[in-house]
């Protein structure tokens, strides 16, 4: 790819992330918590979970706006007030959001697997994202929920989680609330996992613990 290319596609994407910042700060102003579901399709699970929680903030976002578009039209039909969702990607809007958010819980729910090993750099669940939402996140609070039916994504998440020194596994917690979307109803073989975003400066080394030099 030529220079000139590579210049024009980063100005894009910075152009993107711009006008999301922006919508992102009038959207969420006033909102303290916000619950955040990644790749939410046509937003089954967000409108029922919206229902159920009147009083917490949900954002869904996807990359297809056909997706949206109807996750809209359901959440205007039931008339949810503390609901929205975004056409975007989860890293620009991950990097748009504005530093001070609070997210009070995280979903991503049947995440496309890329199964082939030379398309895992296209999953969701990467170190730079966990960071992110780490940032995003408070400390013994805020949960990350992940569910697939793919048996190496499945690895590949946990494996990853268990490494960051932000997210802890936590393998006896339930799921908190249950409703099928489009994929679950396909998929009905499937696993999860909880991670809690724990408190850094736990594992932060004291003198006593650093290595000898
Ligand atoms: C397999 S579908 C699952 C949808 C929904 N969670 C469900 O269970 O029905 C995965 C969704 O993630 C979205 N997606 C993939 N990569 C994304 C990205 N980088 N940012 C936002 N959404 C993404 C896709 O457009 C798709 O709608």
């Amino acid at each position: 790819m030529s220079d000139e290319k590579r210049f024009a596609i980063e100005a894009a994407r910075k152009a993107r992330v711009e006008a999301l910042r922006t919508r992102m700060s009038a959207e969420l102003a006033g909102v303290t918590g916000v619950v955040l579901e990644i790749g939410c399709g046509h937003g089954h699970f967000l409108a029922a979970y919206s229902a159920a929680h009147p009083a917490v903030f949900c954002l869904g976002l996807d990359l297809i706006s056909k997706r949206i578009e109807r996750a809209l039209r359901k959440r205007d039909r039931a008339n949810l007030a503390n609901l929205t969702f975004i056409k975007a990607d989860a890293f620009e809007l991950l990097e748009a959001l504005p530093d001070k958010t609070q997210l009070q819980a995280i979903f991503l729910i049947f995440p496309d697997p890329w199964p082939k090993m030379r398309h895992h750099k296209n999953r969701l669940i990467q170190p730079g994202l966990l960071d992110r939402l780490a940032e995003l996140s408070t400390p013994e609070h805020t949960r990350l929920h992940f569910r697939t039916d793919h048996d190496g994504y499945f690895s590949w998440a946990h494996s990853l989680l268990a490494q960051h020194p932000a997210w802890h596994l936590l393998p006896e917690e339930i799921w908190p609330f249950e409703h099928e979307t489009f994929f679950s109803q396909r998929l009905p073989i499937h696993h999860s996992l909880i991670a809690k975003r724990q408190e850094r400066a736990s594992l932060l080394q004291t003198p006593a613990d650093s290595p000898a030099k």
